[in-house]
């Protein structure tokens, strides 16, 4: 049985005082909210030492969303994996179809994140996704495929234990428009094939595999109640602690 994990994408919103602010409600409602699920909430850089410090003492977990591939030296304006351990975050979001497409983020690159961030035990959440023009050309299990197969080359069974693959098809970020739970039922299944392919049927079966994209507190129950589907990344629905937590007590059943 896979536990389920849900994650909050906060994306370029909200600094130290409203990180401050929205940990301290949602604080006051975890003991509601289901304990079987892992959460997590991905602040920008400068809101993760806020956020730890806040939940230093919580089950709540905190992630960066995104890192160098880089360890140290002439990047300028880039945040290394030993910087992310340094303030304990415990994740990062890498290869968010917005780091592929607005800064051509490739899969090797992603690549070289995965493999870093798995170096100093940092645990990736690996998100791919098909825009609507390769999903119409029928060209989705070929996209999903290169993505997976490149974006994790090289990661050891026992790294992708500890990686979280989140599938997000891209017409269905931001827009309202989500998957049916059938289209990602179908997709998720896909996509744990592959690392079926990759890593054999054991850890296959152990990874835990996230949908995103327009995830609401009214469609959490129906998307997380499929078979392959073991979580959410949200975004906009991430930002308001009240439907952040109407969503993760809607998503998971106990
Ligand atoms: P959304 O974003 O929930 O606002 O569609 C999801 C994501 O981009 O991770």
């Amino acid at each position: 049985m896979r536990k389920p994990i849900i994650a909050a994408n906060w994306k370029l919103n909200k600094g130290p005082s409203d990180t401050e602010d929205f940990i301290r409600g949602f604080e006051s409602k975890l003991a509601s909210l289901p304990k079987g699920v892992d959460i997590v909430i991905a602040p920008p850089f400068v809101s993760l030492v806020k956020a730890t410090e806040l939940l230093s003492q919580s089950r709540v977990r905190v992630s960066a969303q995104n890192m160098s591939e880089q360890d140290n030296g002439a990047y300028t304006g880039e945040v290394s994996a030993f910087m992310l351990k340094e303030v304990f975050v415990q994740y990062v979001i890498l290869g968010h179809s917005e780091r592929r497409s607005i800064y051509g983020e490739t899969d090797a690159v992603i690549n070289a994140k995965i493999l870093k961030a798995h170096e100093v035990e940092l645990k990736p959440i690996f998100c791919i996704g098909e825009t609507l023009q390769e999903r119409e050309g029928g060209k989705l299990e070929e996209v999903l495929r290169t993505q997976i197969t490149d974006g994790l080359k090289d990661v050891s069974e026992k790294q992708m234990l500890d990686t979280v693959i989140a599938y997000e098809p891209v017409w269905a970020i931001g827009t309202g428009v989500v998957a049916t739970p059938k289209q990602a039922q179908d997709t998720h299944e896909f996509v744990r094939s592959v690392i079926t392919d990759l890593y054999g049927v054991s850890v296959s079966e152990k990874v835990r595999i996230q949908y995103g994209g327009s995830v609401k507190p009214d469609n959490a129950a129906e998307l997380l109640g499929q078979k392959d589907i073991d979580g959410a990344l949200v975004g906009g629905a991430a930002l308001e602690v009240a439907s952040f937590a109407d969503l993760i007590k809607n998503g998971v059943v106990e």
